[in-house]
């Protein structure tokens, strides 16, 4: 076990998008020395809502650009640890528009590396197992620290590249690095352009869920508050160098996971379209993370998903005022591409 890292003053680059907002809530709970600056540009996918009301002296918003050398000239010193959850993180719409994917996912990367580099700054990379490519259905494998890169689409062949940039920074450089690759994590604050989201919006304004292809691609679910505990046991008790992935066992084909929305939504459980694929979709992604529950002694908590689905219904239900503004628009996308 490596020494334990206690950081004070961290920046969260993406705090304000779905999984960074739900970190900083997880940081400001549980972690009271820990004073958080959120980086973030506020894109279509960040919206300040997300960490409203967390207390003034111990959360900081910067609105800017992780590409921004200047910018972090300015800010990064002082600080003892970067968590860069920034990024383009949605697969459609980088096969629609790649090229925000390679800007802020690559050389938003190269950037913050630099600053770390040059302020000696510990960073820790919030990546995904889309990086290892698919897994066939009848494959018995799930990924490890070991499987190859394979990744498919822009996107995920963009968070590759940039994990890629933080293994050479950390063995060239010798920059305190860590990384963790994880699964599809649903919650509360997820934009409705996401799968989980999209549904459940959907079923609250009567039309009907779409499916893509014949709706048995195999997602691993895991809840964002999982994630949050285990890039914090990561960032402060990972073996610097190191990779680690971060899941909880929810491998669940969409079909299953759509018929479980409208089930617990009261509708009956076909009421749903079949859509156009989505070109290159991956067919299973499934995560072995005994590599951070052995080391970090790391275990997921919300290991009941229909009860976190019903909990994540029950949050859009309550925040329609959050996600409507964004509805029309994600919606008009989506059937423009047939979808
Ligand atoms: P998101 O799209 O909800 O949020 C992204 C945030 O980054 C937004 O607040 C946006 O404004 C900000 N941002 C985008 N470009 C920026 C830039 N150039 N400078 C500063 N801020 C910028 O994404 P998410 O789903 O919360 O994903 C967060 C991270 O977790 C990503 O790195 C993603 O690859 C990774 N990840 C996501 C999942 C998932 O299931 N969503 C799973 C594993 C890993
Ligand atoms: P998504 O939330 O986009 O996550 P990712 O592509 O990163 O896994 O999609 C999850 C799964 O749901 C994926 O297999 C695509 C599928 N999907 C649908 O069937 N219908 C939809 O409307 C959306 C957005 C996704």
């Amino acid at each position: 076990m490596s020494e334990t890292f206690e950081p004070r003053n961290i920046i969260v680059t993406g705090g304000c998008g779905f999984i960074g907002s739900n970190f900083v809530h997880h940081v400001v709970r549980e972690h009271p020395g820990v004073h958080v600056t959120v980086l973030d540009k506020l894109t279509y996918a960040g919206n300040p809502e997300n960490i409203a009301g967390l207390p003034e002296d111990r959360v900081e918003l910067v609105v800017g650009d992780v590409c921004d050398a200047e910018l972090l000239d300015r800010i990064v010193p002082g600080h003892d640890a970067i968590v860069h959850y920034a990024a383009e993180s949605h697969n459609d719409n980088s096969i629609a528009d790649p090229e925000p994917f390679v800007q802020t996912n690559v050389v938003g990367t190269y950037r913050l590396l630099e600053a770390c580099r040059k302020y000696d700054v510990r960073y820790h990379h919030v990546s995904t197992d889309e990086v290892y490519g698919d897994l066939a259905l009848d494959d018995p494998a799930r990924f490890t620290e070991e499987t190859p890169y394979r990744p498919s689409s822009p996107y995920s062949s963009t968070k590759a590249s940039s994990d890629m940039l933080v293994r050479a920074w950390a063995r060239t450089y010798g920059l305190r690095a860590t990384i963790s690759n994880c699964s599809n994590n649903y919650g509360p604050y997820q934009h409705v352009e996401k799968f989980i989201p999209r549904q459940i919006t959907n079923v609250i304004d009567g039309v009907r869920p779409k499916l893509y292809g014949d709706g048995r691609n195999v997602r691993d679910w895991i809840h964002t508050e999982d994630h949050s505990s285990a890039v914090w046991a990561v960032l402060t008790r990972g073996r610097i160098g190191e990779t680690y992935l971060i899941g909880a066992d929810g491998e669940r084909d969409n079909i299953t996971v759509l018929r479980a929305i409208l089930r617990l939504m009261g509708r009956p459980e076909d009421d749903f379209d079949w859509v156009r694929d989505r070109p290159g979709h991956d067919r299973r992604y499934a995560i072995d993370s005994s590599k951070l529950r052995r080391e970090l002694g790391w275990a997921p908590r919300h290991t009941d998903f229909e009860g976190g689905l019903e909990a994540t219904i029950a949050w859009y239900h309550e925040h329609e005022p959050w996600w409507r503004p964004a509805k029309e628009a994600t919606e008009a996308k989506y059937a423009a591409q047939g979808q």
